[in-house]
């Protein structure tokens, strides 16, 4: 099969030089912001641009904005060239992968606070994270002016800032959120997951696991807190992994639940160590 032509921008006035004329003959424009190190999750928000965008961008930046510790981000893995492979193979039409420098041509001032939902689950655990994101993703909309953008459901907590982000600026963008795409054994996709060695890897399952089981339990009308009790005993049995969170929340406004609640979307978020590797997974439930 042939390989696309994908071609890439490096700088803010690439992107809309190469954008302006598609936009003028009303050409629909997709955008999935990634950080690289590419998996099926990426690829999989790609295939959704495609069906239903007539131009896909696929920007690819790590921000250093985002990481609150300065070990994930010099440990975040970067495989540019088998990046831009898988992109051309799955065929975007542009690939935007800008320096430090042109994203942040002067150190930053702006810090933003999302309320109570950046309050809890990773915000908790990674003060300063999301205010990263919304600024690198406020920058990165500004910069690309896409129809629309598409996220990650396994990020669910980025997926409320995200629009919040953008009903708050006003910005003109219609946002996709695409369902997490797992291993076979139920191992969310995830960049990070290359740091995991053999026997992390086997233990990683537990997230994935922990999730089933309090789902399942949950429907069965068990009491949350005998849940989660029962999945801080099975992390606790397991010497190379260490719970952070494991909480019931309203999918949308993140807010702490003990039990389903009516009709409310109630998803159950989960984050843990695996040896030094820290992943996080969650689940919808209703
Ligand atoms: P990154 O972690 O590279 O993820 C890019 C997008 O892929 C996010 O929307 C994320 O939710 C989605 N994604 C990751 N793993 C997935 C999986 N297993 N299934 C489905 N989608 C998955 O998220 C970021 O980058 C950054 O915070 C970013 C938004 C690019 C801002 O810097």
């Amino acid at each position: 099969q042939n390989t696309h032509i994908v071609t890439i921008l490096r700088t803010k006035q690439a992107v809309k030089s190469a954008l302006q004329i598609l936009r003028n003959s009303q050409k629909t424009i997709g955008f999935v912001p990634t950080m690289g190190a590419l998996h099926q999750g990426h690829l999989s928000l790609v295939e959704n641009a495609k069906l239903s965008s007539d131009v896909v961008l696929v920007s690819i930046f790590v921000n250093p904005t985002q990481f609150n510790n300065k070990e994930d981000f010099e440990k975040y893995p970067i495989t540019i060239e088998e990046d831009l492979l898988l992109l051309e193979k799955i065929g975007v039409d542009f690939i935007f992968l800008p320096s430090v420098e042109e994203m942040y041509p002067s150190p930053i001032l702006l810090k933003m606070d999302f309320g109570d939902l950046d309050k809890t689950l990773e915000g908790t655990y990674r003060p300063g994270h999301f205010s990263g994101v919304g600024v690198v993703v406020s920058k990165l909309l500004n910069i690309v002016k896409p129809d629309k953008s598409y996220f990650g459901q396994k990020d669910l907590q980025q997926v409320a800032i995200i629009k919040q982000l953008v009903a708050d600026l006003s910005i003109d963008v219609e946002i996709v959120v695409v369902p997490t795409i797992r291993e076979a054994d139920g191992l969310a996709m995830s960049s990070r997951n290359v740091r995991l060695n053999a026997e992390e890897r086997l233990i990683a399952t537990i997230l994935y696991k922990c999730l089933v089981f309090a789902k399942d339990e949950l429907l069965a009308g068990t009491d949350w807190f005998v849940i989660r009790e029962k999945v801080t005993k099975r992390f606790h049995d397991e010497p190379e992994a260490r719970l952070e969170y494991f909480e019931l929340v309203q999918t949308e406004s993140l807010e702490k639940l003990e039990r389903i609640k009516g009709q409310t979307s109630v998803s159950i978020c989960t984050a843990a160590y695996i040896g030094d590797v820290r992943l996080i997974d969650n689940l919808s439930i209703v």
